[in-house]
C-alpha cells in the first residue's frame, strides 16, 4: 500500500496546450518559480516555529493510540456511530467515510468493518425526526460522537440537547457516559464543561487547529477507525505529502506549484476553482476542499490591514454525473474557472460491461471492457474538450485510492491552501465572517447579551408584503 503516490500534472494549464493568452508560459513559469520560492521557506519557517500545529498531526503517536483504545472498547457494543457535527467537525469525517468505504456500507453488513455511519451535520427538523424515528428502538448499540472545537456552535450543540434528551428519556440519565464521545477542546468551553460534568468520554481538537485543518487529528480520526479505515496508513500517506510539501526546490513541491497556479489564475481572472473528480469515492473529499479554500481563503482584508476582499470561488462537481449538468458551461460559458480533476489510475474494482443484444451492435464497442477504463475515458475526453476551448486543467493522479493516498491528498490540500493564503497575504487560518453568522444566530434565538444584534438583524428579519409577488 505504502507505494502508491498522487501526483499533481499540470502540462494542461501550459501555454503549449492552451496557447499563451490562458497558459502559462515557459518563462512565466520560471517567474511565479522564482516568485515562490521565498514562500516556501516563509511556510517552512512558520511550521519550525509552531504556528501551524495541524502541520504534525501526522506524527501524534498519542493521539491515534488513545483513537484507537477508544475503537477497540466500543466497537463491539456499537452498531451505529452518529457524528453531531458542522463544517470542519464533519466534513472530514463524511469526506473519508465516502473514500474509503463501500458505496452500501450502511446497508450492507458484508459490505461492513464496523457500525453503520450516520454524519448529521444540519438542524433540519424532517431530516432530524427521520433519523431519530429509526435510531430510536436501537440507542444501546449506538455511539453518539459530538464533535465540538468551540461548543458553541448553535447546530451542533442543539442537536446534543436534543440527543441527550432523548437518552435520559430512554435509557436512563446514568447511560449518557456509555452512549456519547465528546471531541472537543482539550481544556475549555461549553462541551468541555458538560463532558467533564457528565464523565463523558472526551477526545481532543487540538490547540490551535481550526476545526477545517482537523481532520488528521481525533475529530476526524475516531470515526475512521470505529469504521475500520486503517488511520495508520492515512498519518502515513499525510507525513509522506508532508516531505515533498516542504522541498525548497519549487518544481519538487506539489502544493507550491498547485498554489501558485491557482493564484496565477486568479489574478487573471479566473476566479473560480472547480474540482472535478472522476470517482464516486473521493466525491466528498471536493466538499472537504470547498470548505477549506472557502473559509481559508475568503478574507475582507490583507495582514496589513488593507480592504482587499480576496478569494477564489470553490465549485465542486462529479465526473461522469456533471458532464450531464455543468460540461455546456464549462466549455461555452467564461473561460474564468481552473478545472481540477482527481483521476484514479487503477480503480479498486474491475467491473466488466457486458454483452451487447444482438439488435443493438451499435453498443458492441462498450462490451467487454471495463467500466473504470469508461470512467478514465470520459476524464480524458472531458479534458481533451475543455482544452480545445483553452480552459486551463490541472490534474491530481491517484495510482489507488487507499488510505495513503487519501492522507496524502488532505496534506497536499491542506499546505497548498497555506501557500495559497501566503501568496493573498491573509490570515488563513481565522473565519470572522463564519462568527457573525453565528453570534447573529445566537441573537435571533434570544441569547443573552446578544440584544444589541438583535436589534440590528431586525429589519432584514420582518417580512414587508409589499414585496412578496
Ligand atoms: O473550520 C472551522 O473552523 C469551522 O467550519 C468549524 O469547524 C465549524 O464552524 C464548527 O465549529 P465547532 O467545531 O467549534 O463547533
Amino acid at each position: 500500500m505504502a507505494e502508491s503516490k498522487i501526483n499533481l500534472y499540470y502540462k494542461n494549464v501550459t501555454a503549449e496546450i492552451i496557447g499563451t493568452e490562458h497558459g502559462i508560459t515557459t518563462e512565466q513559469l520560471d517567474n511565479i518559480a522564482e516568485e515562490t520560492t521565498p514562500i516556501i521557506t516563509q511556510i517552512n519557517t512558520e511550521r519550525k516555529d509552531g504556528k501551524t500545529p495541524y502541520r504534525d498531526l501526522p506524527y501524534k503517536k498519542e493521539t491515534v493510540e488513545q483513537v484507537k483504545e477508544l475503537a477497540e472498547q466500543l466497537k463491539d457494543k456499537c452498531e451505529n456511530l452518529v457524528v453531531l457535527g458542522i463544517g470542519g467537525s464533519a466534513l472530514g469525517n463524511i469526506a473519508l467515510q465516502t473514500a474509503l468505504n463501500p458505496f452500501m456500507h450502511n446497508l450492507d453488513q458484508n459490505q461492513r468493518p464496523g457500525p453503520r455511519l450516520f454524519v448529521l451535520d444540519n438542524v433540519d427538523p424532517d431530516q432530524l425526526s427521520s433519523f431519530l424515528d429509526w435510531v430510536v428502538d436501537k440507542l444501546d448499540k449506538t455511539i453518539f460522537n459530538v464533535i465540538s472545537k468551540s461548543g458553541r456552535t448553535a447546530e451542533t450543540a442543539s442537536q446534543f440537547l436534543i440527543i441527550r434528551k432523548l437518552l435520559i428519556d430512554t435509557l436512563g440519565p446514568e447511560n449518557l457516559k456509555n452512549q456519547i464521545v465528546a471531541t472537543t477542546d482539550p481544556k475549555q468551553g461549553t462541551l468541555r464543561n458538560i463532558a467533564d460534568d457528565l464523565k463523558l468520554k472526551t477526545l481532543e481538537v487540538p490547540d490551535g487547529v481550526g476545526g477545517r485543518f482537523s481532520v488528521l487529528s481525533a475529530v476526524g480520526l475516531f470515526s475512521a477507525a470505529m469504521c475500520g479505515i486503517d488511520i495508520d496508513q492515512l498519518l502515513a500517506g499525510a507525513a509522506d505529502m508532508d516531505k515533498r510539501v516542504s522541498s525548497e526546490d519549487f518544481f519538487k513541491n506539489p502544493a507550491a506549484i498547485n498554489a501558485a497556479i491557482n493564484y496565477h489564475y486568479y489574478n487573471r481572472d479566473k476566479k473560480i476553482s472547480v474540482m472535478m473528480p472522476y470517482s464516486y469515492a473521493l466525491k466528498d473529499l471536493s466538499d472537504w476542499y470547498r470548505q477549506l479554500w472557502a473559509e481559508s481563503l475568503g478574507k475582507t482584508k490583507d495582514l496589513s490591514g488593507n480592504v482587499v476582499n480576496v478569494g477564489p470561488t470553490p465549485v465542486k462537481a462529479l465526473g461522469t454525473t456533471d458532464q450531464h449538468s455543468q460540461v455546456q458551461l464549462y466549455r461555452e460559458g467564461p473561460n474564468d474557472k481552473l478545472y481540477t480533476f482527481l483521476q484514479v489510475k487503477n480503480p479498486n474494482t474491475k467491473l466488466e460491461i457486458g454483452p451487447a443484444p444482438e439488435n443493438a451492435p451499435e453498443l458492441a464497442f462498450l462490451a467487454g471492457s471495463e467500466l473504470g477504463n469508461l470512467l478514465n475515458s470520459e476524464k480524458t475526453a472531458t479534458e481533451f474538450a475543455l482544452l480545445k476551448d483553452k480552459r486551463p486543467c490541472l490534474t491530481v493522479l491517484f495510482d489507488k485510492v487507499n488510505p495513503y493516498t487519501i492522507g496524502q491528498f488532505i496534506y497536499l490540500y491542506e499546505v497548498t491552501t497555506s501557500f495559497a493564503g501566503a501568496m493573498f497575504n491573509i490570515n488563513t487560518y481565522d473565519q470572522p465572517a463564519v462568527e457573525l453568522g453565528k453570534d447573529a444566530t445566537f441573537a435571533l434565538m434570544g441569547k443573552d447579551g446578544y440584544e444589541q444584534l438583535a436589534k440590528q438583524i431586525q429589519p432584514v428579519t420582518k417580512i414587508e408584503d409589499k414585496f412578496l409577488v
